[in-house]
């Protein structure tokens, strides 16, 4: 059987890799660099199967410059908004992604996200590392308590679950909201169906974790702050697009809302000269939901997995329902 042609556009672990090598005639950009489009466009004629990121556009230009020899994209991420589902779906493509290994791993860095931006952690360290730690004070670096608050939940998918779990051991009352309620799951978490404006009303801490689509892109705008409460601390570990970055700076500046802790902007790498890194309310880390050892390199096998099974013609281990 002759081996199949895909494309690779990052540097892999050796588990994934591997593989990939051994089966198929693959145009590895072995690099931590993301692949030049051009390149891309032109390493993808004639491809079987395409492994990317996120930081990858699969969309019409990139579907027409594979041609009709590509069956599968495998993404090593779980969200999908950078893949242009239709144009997969009416040429027939398949979609894998890595739904499942990541929920746990994403949860804790949500709550350590949490954590860091209630007590002020940054602020913290900064001021040692700068030598501008005071003697104690009283009032100096307080915080907010996490437990006996009121966390709201936008989404109840698996990460949203995982968080409200761990939350369990707060205290807190979970509220949570999204496109139609989830019985089952907020049975077993402990949460409260709210609408929207409810959920932002009530919430001492609201925390992100919908999938970026047409219905949530902008969802967070000034709009939205305006609705909670002065001393509302915002946490996004999703997608950037979710939130219009102006108004949450002005919703920060303006005291509408206490303090926000992103793990994902819009774009990424934020500049550094961006207006949301000056602010001492807001705490940034760069899009490392996922980052632990264990879980990157199940992400990175698991995408392998998709894409061999795409290209060798066995369903997905993991795909993505385009219908
Ligand atoms: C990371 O953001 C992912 O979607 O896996």
């Amino acid at each position: 059987m002759s081996k199949s042609t895909v494309v690779v556009t990052r540097q892999l672990p050796q588990a994934a890799i591997e593989p990939i090598l051994e089966r198929c005639n693959a145009r590895y950009w072995d690099s931590e660099e993301p692949i030049v489009r051009s390149t891309l466009l032109e390493w993808v004629e004639g491809a079987d199967g395409l492994y990317c990121l996120l930081t990858e556009t699969v969309d019409d230009e990139l579907l027409d410059a594979a041609g009709p020899s590509l069956r599968v994209v495998a993404t090593m991420s779980v969200g999908y908004d950078h893949v242009d589902v239709a144009a997969l779906r009416k040429r027939e493509i398949l979609l894998g992604n890595t739904p499942g290994v990541l929920t746990e791993t994403t949860a804790e860095l949500a709550l350590a996200l949490l954590l860091a931006t209630a007590r002020r952690l940054p602020e913290g360290t900064h001021a040692v590392q700068s030598g501008t730690w005071p003697s104690w004070r009283p009032m100096w670096l307080t915080g907010r308590d996490i437990h006996g608050s009121t966390v709201g939940l936008v989404g109840l998918g698996r990460i949203g679950a995982a968080f409200a779990r761990m939350l369990g051991g707060f205290g807190c009352r979970i509220l949570y909201t999204g496109p139609r309620e989830k019985p089952e799951a907020a049975r077993e978490v402990g949460a409260t169906f709210a609408p929207i404006d409810t959920l932002l009303q009530e919430s001492d801490y609201v925390a992100v974790h919908c999938p970026l689509n047409d219905q949530t892109r902008s969802l967070f705008s000034g709009e939205a702050f305006r609705k909670m409460k002065p001393t509302a601390v915002f946490i996004n570990t999703s997608r950037g697009g979710v939130v219009d970055q102006e108004a949450l700076y002005d919703a920060l500046v303006q005291g509408e809302i206490a303090a926000a802790g992103l793990d994902v902007t819009d774009p990424e790498p934020l500049p550094a000269d961006h207006p949301l890194v000056s602010l001492d309310n807001c705490v940034i880390l760069p899009h490392i939901g996922s980052a632990t050892i264990a879980t990157r390199t199940k992400m990175a096998v698991m995408t392998t997995e998709n894409l061999l099974a795409g290209v060798e013609g066995r369903p997905l281990p993991n795909s993505v329902d385009l219908s």
